[in-house]
């Protein structure tokens, strides 16, 4: 069964895609550390980030492999871990040039159909998921949640990451990311199959049990 996940950074998405999949015992794919291995290339390289036919060609020569087990996703990047190093603000500023680039998104929605079809069960998370890349998935979920309540998650987060963090400049991020989210080459799309699920009030082990609720639903309609 293919399970997708979309909604905008910090509705909790990837927590919940994670912990589902495991309680499943099905792969979890983590869409957005694809785009963020390329943005640390295109960096690394020192390409422009307004020179779409060079971060094109970075994305078409480096090699990504994404390995997202229950408690962990490893990136590397031309055999290199970059599990860390793409999780940064500068490669998190680079990754919206390269999630605009068509070209790109269209080698990465392939990439990911290919794992897709491989795996053949999957939990896969990210903003295009239901839409675009697996439009036949058997379920569709859409979370989302108030923008102050992404904001004060994020900090926690940080926070108990002994990371130091600031309230108002985690919101002007999110502010941000939600404009690219909805601007107009738009990668953000909520299916009409999708159900959608807005986590503001929610626990994530209550998101969780609503999505495995779900889960148990459909599959009882199937066999
Ligand atoms: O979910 P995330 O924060 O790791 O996503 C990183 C960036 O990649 C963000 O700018 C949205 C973009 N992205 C996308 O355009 N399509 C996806 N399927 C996943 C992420």
């Amino acid at each position: 069964m293919i399970i997708t996940i979309d909604g905008p950074a910090g509705s909790g998405k990837s927590t919940a895609a994670r912990k589902l999949a495991a309680r499943l015992g099905v792969a979890y794919l983590d869409t957005g550390a694809m785009y963020r291995a390329i943005a640390l290339a295109t960096i690394e390289d020192g390409v422009s980030l307004a020179d779409e036919p060079a971060m094109l060609a970075v994305a078409e020569r480096c090699a990504i492999e994404v390995d997202c087990g229950p408690t962990h996703t490893r990136v590397t990047l031309d055999g290199r871990d970059v599990s860390e190093a793409i999780r940064t603000m500068a490669v998190n500023q680079a990754t919206s040039f390269v999630a605009r680039t068509v070209a790109i998104r269209k080698l990465l929605v392939e990439k990911q159909r290919e794992i897709g079809q491989s795996l053949g069960s999957l939990v896969t998370e990210g903003r295009d998921q239901g839409s675009v890349v697996f439009p036949d998935a058997e379920l569709k979920f859409f979370l989302d949640a108030s923008i102050e309540k992404r904001a004060e998650r994020r900090y926690q987060e940080m926070l108990a990451d002994g990371e130091e963090a600031s309230h108002d400049v985690i919101l002007k991020n999110l502010e941000h990311r939600d404009g690219n989210d909805r601007c107009q080459w738009a990668p953000l799309l909520e299916p009409e199959s999708a159900i959608h699920i807005d986590t503001t009030q929610m626990t994530i082990h209550e998101v969780v049990e609503r999505l495995a609720e779900e889960v148990g639903r459909r599959s009882s309609i199937e066999s």
